[in-house]
């Protein structure tokens, strides 16, 4: 990037100086003789403001400044007049670098709806919104990263394309290079995958834990960070066809050290962004207000700012499976038949409005919920002595339900093995996980953190296609 940004600009301790500034016209006012252009270039929420002397500028240059067109602005940088900003940059010459034709650009100086500025994703990041939450995103990658890094974590990049299907689910994009109107048939009449690229059928990953494992058991603390693909029809605020997960695996750690772990990290990670985002926290805390003042006060959240540091000091509470149904059994919304899915036994899988009420009603606490039933989970969780319930954790969130799901690693050979025929899991296919429990198995855990819940978390949106550059959902795969 050339010269100085301006966010730099705005932090300057010195006026009367000679500035350059690049960006995109956010606004335009003023009279006959003087136009003020609101000038913002992405490093910060606040744009400056380049004050223009019609007498001392070109008129087809004055016509080409229009929101959205990007400018070259050079002048002084001077104490400003107006009380919304310190220096103001009073420009002696305006390069047009990329016209906007005003009529059509659909980024206009006012409020649009979430609806339409996703429609218009090419060209959402021009807004204040987009931008604090892709400038937060970036640094919530970063603290992940160096939460692990400082933590003696080792960074291990899985695969995308997969032949296992490491959650059970069978939800999985197929990945094939074979012909979609006349692919090669078996004796059987069926498409034979042995022409197929891979000589296999294959997928898009939903999540890199079983690799994980495999270098964990070497490299002792993994992690990976990578996309994560769910075909499941789920048109929600909570889900996306593609997604990114955090999963750290660790050797030697059991389940309680998994949840120190994790919530450890969480609250770093929370703790960083109030470091290092404040200004655009501020903006998106705003932002919420403005969107709940139709709301009943019991309905509002938590305000942004506060709503982070309540997270990032106190303990997470943590409870088994079995306690919080007794907890919803006996909750009022269950009782008197408010909950969509009404809970009657243990067994029952949770939903998201039951992960809520615990959060947000019961505790108003982030929760880690254990000791789920075995089968409502994974073949690959440890089984407890009860041979009822597995060492599973899902970490809920006010606002999100769950956020984390993991457990404690099933490392004993014979159990697994076993459990893996009960739930049809191909033996043969996987070799390679089970030779883990062949040579030097020892007890391990880890998780998947789903990072655009995260961010929903982290930002205060309420929809988890807002919190992505560009969302996959069903029927939906533009730009
Ligand atoms: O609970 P999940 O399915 O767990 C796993 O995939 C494990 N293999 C993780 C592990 O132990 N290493 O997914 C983990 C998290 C969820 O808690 C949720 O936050 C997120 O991933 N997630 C999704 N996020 C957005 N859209 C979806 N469709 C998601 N499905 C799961
Ligand atoms: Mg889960």
């Amino acid at each position: 990037m050339k010269g100085k940004t301006i966010k730099d600009i705005l932090s300057s301790t010195e006026e009367n100086i000679e500035v350059e500034v690049r960006g995109w016209v956010r606004n335009r006012r003023g009279s006959k003789n003087v136009a003020f252009i609101a000038l913002n270039d992405g490093s910060t929420i606040n744009s400056i403001q380049v004050v223009v002397d019609f007498a001392s500028i070109n008129e087809s240059v004055m016509e080409g400044i229009t929101v959205g067109a990007a400018l070259l602005v050079r002048g002084k940088l001077v104490k400003s007049q107006g009380g919304q900003q310190n220096f103001e940059v009073a420009a002696y010459q305006v390069i047009i670098l990329g016209l906007a034709d005003a009529e059509k650009y659909p980024i206009q100086p006012k409020k649009h709806s979430l609806e339409f500025l996703r429609e218009n994703a090419h060209l959402r990041f021009r807004t204040n919104t987009f931008g604090a939450i892709f400038r937060i995103r970036h640094k919530v990658i970063f603290a992940i990263h160096n939460y692990f890094n400082n933590n003696g974590f080792c960074n291990i990049h899985t695969p995308i394309i997969t032949a296992s299907d490491a959650e059970g689910a069978g939800e999985m994009f197929r990945v094939t290079t074979l012909s979609d109107t006349n692919p090669p048939l078996n004796d059987e009449g069926k498409v034979n995958y042995k022409d197929d690229f891979f000589g296999r059928p294959t997928n898009l990953t939903v999540s890199g834990q079983l690799e994980a494992e495999l270098a964990a058991l070497a490299l002792g603390k993994v992690y990976t960070f990578g996309p994560t693909f769910r075909a499941e029809n789920s048109n929600t605020t909570r889900h996306l066809a593609e997604f990114w997960m955090i999963e750290p695996e660790v050797a030697f750690n059991d389940l309680n050290d998994n949840m120190d772990l994790a919530e450890e990290m969480l609250k770093y990670v929370i703790n960083y962004v109030l470091e290092n985002c404040k200004d655009d926290l501020d903006f998106l805390s705003k932002r919420q207000e403005e969107e709940e003042k139709g709301k009943k006060e019991e309905d509002r959240s938590m305000e942004l700012i506060k709503k982070l540091q309540f997270v990032a000091n106190n303990d997470f509470v943590r409870l088994t499976y079995t306690e919080a149904i007794e907890i919803l059994k006996n909750s009022n919304p269950n009782k008197k038949k408010k909950f969509d899915y009404i809970i009657e036994s243990w067994g029952a899988d949770l939903q998201s409005e039951h992960e809520r009420y615990l959060v947000e009603k019961h505790f108003k606490k982030p929760v880690i919920l254990i000791d789920y039933p075995k089968d409502i989970k994974a073949f690959y969780m440890r089984a407890n002595d009860d041979n009822k319930t597995v060492r599973a954790m899902d970490i809920l969130f006010p606002g999100i339900g769950e956020i984390v799901g993991g457990s404690q690693r099933e490392e004993r050979l014979d159990i697994l093995l076993q459990k893996m025929h009960e739930m049809n899991i191909p033996e043969k296919e996987m070799y390679w996980y089970i030779d883990t429990r062949r040579f030097g198995s020892v007890p391990h855990s880890g998780y998947g953190l789903g990072f655009e819940r995260l961010m929903l978390f982290v930002t205060g949106m309420t929809n988890i296609r807002d919190v992505i550059p560009f969302p996959r959902f069903p029927k939906s795969a533009e730009f």
